[in-house]
């Protein structure tokens, strides 16, 4: 099976950044861990086996059509110094994502690539799920206080 080479330019490019969220979520879990936020342990953890999914599923995916792997250094990774600011870069990097697949689902049209569409729509689906629960934090942290948000997830 042979990709189109600007698919799998940006196919490359998403695999970098997934990459690149692998890291950041990583360093907020570290940082949860140390400070014994238990509540977000779990909630961190999970984000890192979806993101590490899609990065296999990326890679996988240009092998089988034939593109070649292209190492990437990684994008900004923001660690926020808080909870409230971790979330929020945390927010701005699902944005970003959610941006970049919607341009990749496009570009997948235009050249009738259904196969990659398929793939990258389901990517896409659960970036839009993350972006979901961010906000519902955020939307939290402003209801409650960030005092009564942190105290919630301590056990
Ligand atoms: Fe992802
Ligand atoms: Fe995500």
């Amino acid at each position: 099976m042979k990709g189109n080479p600007d698919i799998i330019a940006a196919l490359n490019a998403r695999m970098v950044d997934e990459l690149t969220a692998i890291d950041q979520y990583t360093a907020h879990l570290a940082q949860v861990t140390v400070w014994q936020y238990s509540g977000l342990i779990a909630y961190l953890e999970e984000r890192i086996v979806d993101e590490t999914r899609h990065f296999n599923t990326l890679r996988a995916w240009i092998i089988f059509q034939g593109g070649k792997l292209t190492a990437g250094v990684l994008n900004r990774v923001n660690i926020g110094t808080d909870v409230k600011q971790m979330h929020l870069f945390d927010r701005t990097a699902e944005e970003t994502a959610i941006t970049l697949y919607r341009d990749l689902v496009q570009l997948c049209i235009q050249h009738k690539d259904a196969d990659t569409r398929d793939v990258i729509e389901k990517i896409l689906a659960d970036e839009i799920d993350h972006l979901r629960d961010l906000e519902a934090q955020l939307t939290q942290i402003d209801q409650m206080g960030m005092q009564n948000y942190l105290s919630a997830r301590l056990a």
